[in-house]
């Protein structure tokens, strides 16, 4: 046996007892001939002591420590003296006297050392990720995902789901993304796809009569990355048979409460708040609105249409918006400059300009103050419910613009005033998604969450005439400003299905190519379904408090998709391609 105790395991009741620990040198102190040792492992860090009279070869071993070799330490665990605990460790009440010591292993000299509180760029610590992933905060991270993934497990098994793995090598599944590719040696210039999620292999198993599934799922997708999206990510992914939303809505609720008891040993109230899509937008400006805070979205039609100032009043002539939010006590916090780089920041949502008043007691204060009337300036005050010392935003633009631009500004304005407590979850659903979303690249209807969602029963006779007003039952699960699931009541009725896909210019042979195999199992007696996935590695991220997707996946890839620590994506054998028949033509830089 290498170890009797671990590093995060003595107490001042194992005083007296003689210990045998095995770690990694945390850091390294000499102090008049007397050695100390932070030793580490993933369970916490110990003090040993090596006194000055330990035997001579002993303290040779000790003196030629460093930081991060490994070591096994045995000896009796003492109190610590008086005044000399370190409240900061949980160990912190006792030592080891170190009687017997044996260099496990010699490690080179780390480029970083996993303690130190001056983390070195992020690229470097993927390269080195085994150190990184040495360092406790890290370790909670991935601690936490195994619990969330544990109790995600324990809830769906004790409520008679059935976790059933998918392919990994299949067809191409339409969630929007770009797939990754896998060359098929057997079939000649034939590819499978990394699945982007198991939607239709989840609802072929409703089909077959797995009326419970769930999985944790790992999905794959060739998209930009951005700080909450990897290329490959996974889903904890659920389908249900003979169910409405609601089902799955109140099944999901039971999972979140059940998460928060497990992981934070807090309640959460349900069922969770159900907000409808169209209800966000206005609100928030946003469909997946961070709640731990106001700042609402608040129309100023009225205001607008009747002022002095042209840009509101043409704006509204136009048919278009003028909404504004609030800035609580931020009158004073933001200076002309800071103003004009929001201004610039609210650009790049498509806004012409952002306008913006200092509420005082006497009226508001502002270059264009002086198109309202003082009336006018009463009114916008009482309209956005604002006092003095605040600071009024607006902007007047298209709803899809005015939304985007306010939306980014009220969550970048919320963190600067910290509005908010980080470690908060605010938990909603937002339903009534609209089916269909128009692409002006490809001049066409294209389905806002995939093309298997269910309209809404009214809905289903402007499916032809009206698109853009079809709503969908389709949800999503949204927490501190993350979409963090998605799900939807699914078609069953294949007629239906035909009629969504040609909205979407699929006509039947095409679909019959690409999803002919879903088409032909929903003929066969496919029950009502509905499902949904959750963001298993946003779940990850929102619990521990970061708002780095990488922080929460042991090897993560970088923004370019690369794995810095194995190299991956590489160049590979010429023999390998040749059997693959793959030629590669990539102009030489
Ligand atoms: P969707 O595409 O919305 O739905 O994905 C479900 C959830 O997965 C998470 N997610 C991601 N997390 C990290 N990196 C990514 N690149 C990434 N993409 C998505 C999000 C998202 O809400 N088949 C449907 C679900 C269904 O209808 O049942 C689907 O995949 O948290
Ligand atoms: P201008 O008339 O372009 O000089 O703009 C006067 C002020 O109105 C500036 O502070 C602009 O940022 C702001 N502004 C211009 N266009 C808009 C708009 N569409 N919405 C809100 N504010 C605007």
């Amino acid at each position: 046996m290498y170890r009797t105790k671990t590093c995060g395991e003595l107490r001042i009741e194992h005083v007296g007892q003689v210990a045998t620990l095995c770690g990694w040198v945390d850091s390294y102190r000499d102090h008049k001939g007397v050695v100390f040792i932070d030793l580490r492992d993933r369970y916490g860090i110990t003090q040993v002591v090596f006194q000055a009279d330990t035997p001579t070869d002993m303290q040779t071993i000790a003196r030629g420590l460093r930081s991060e070799d490994v070591i096994q330490v045995t000896g009796e665990v003492l109190a610590r003296g008086a005044g000399l605990e370190n409240p900061k460790l949980v160990t912190g009440q006792v030592e080891v006297r170190g009687r017997e010591l044996t260099l496990l292993n010699k490690s080179k000299t780390p480029p970083f050392e996993p303690r130190t509180q001056d983390l070195p760029n992020e690229e470097l610590r993927m390269q080195y990720r085994y150190l990184d992933l040495r360092r406790p905060v890290v370790q909670q991270a991935i601690i936490l995902r195994h619990k969330l993934a544990k109790a995600t497990r324990d809830y769906f098994d004790r409520h008679n789901f059935l976790e059933i793995e998918t392919p990994i090598l299949g067809r191409s599944t339409p969630e929007g993304a770009r797939d990754y590719l896998v060359p098929s040696r057997v079939h000649e210039g034939s590819f499978y796809a990394l699945p982007q999620s198991p939607q239709l292999y989840k609802q072929i198993l409703m089909v077959a009569g797995y009326d419970r599934y769930f999985q944790i799922a790992r999905c794959f997708r060739d998209e930009d990355l951005r700080a909450d999206r990897q290329p490959e990510f996974t889903q904890i992914d659920v389908e249900m048979a003979f169910v409405k939303q609601d089902d799955i809505l109140s099944t999901i609720d039971g999972l979140m409460a059940h998460l928060l008891k497990e992981l934070r040993g807090e309640e959460l109230p349900l069922p969770l708040p159900r907000l409808t899509h169209r209800e966000v937008m206005e609100k928030y400006g946003s469909d997946k609105p961070d709640l731990r805070f106001g700042m609402e979205l608040i129309c100023l039609k009225e205001i607008a249409e009747n002022c002095g100032f042209s840009v509101f009043k043409n704006t509204i002539a136009n048919g278009n918006r003028v909404r504004g939010i609030v800035a609580p006590g931020a009158a004073e916090k933001y200076s002309r400059k800071q103003i004009d780089e929001l201004t610039e920041f609210v650009k790049q949502y498509g806004a012409q300009g952002l306008a913006f008043f200092r509420v005082k007691e006497e009226g508001l204060d502002s270059p264009i103050a002086k198109f309202f009337s003082a009336e006018d300036q009463q009114k916008l005050i009482a309209k956005l419910g604002a006092r003095a010392g605040d600071l009024i935003f607006c902007v007047a633009d298209t709803a899809k613009v005015s939304s985007a631009a306010l939306g980014a500004l009220r969550n970048r304005l919320a963190k600067e005033l910290a509005l908010y407590d980080p470690k908060e979850m605010k938990i909603a659903w937002v339903v009534d998604f609209p089916m269909f979303q128009w692409d002006e690249d490809e001049q066409r209807w294209v389905a806002e969450h995939h093309p298997f969602c269910q309209p809404h029963e009214e809905d289903i006779d402007i499916l032809e005439t009206d698109p853009g007003k079809v709503r969908a039952q389709s949800y999503d699960l949204v927490c501190n400003g993350y979409e963090a699931a998605s799900g939807s009541v699914r078609i069953h009725d294949p007629a239906v299905q035909q009629r969504i896909f040609s909205m979407m210019g699929i006509q039947p042979e095409e679909a019959e190519l690409r999803f002919g195999f879903l088409l032909e199992a929903l003929r066969y007696g496919a029950p009502p379904h509905a499902g949904v996935a959750l963001g298993l590695d946003r779940w990850s991220m929102m619990f521990s408090g970061t708002d780095n997707i990488r922080d929460v996946i042991a090897f993560p890839k970088n923004q370019k998709a690369s794995d810095l620590l194995t190299g991956a994506p590489a160049p590979v054998d010429t023999k390998q391609l040749r059997d693959l028949r793959i030629k590669v033509d990539v102009p030489v830089k």
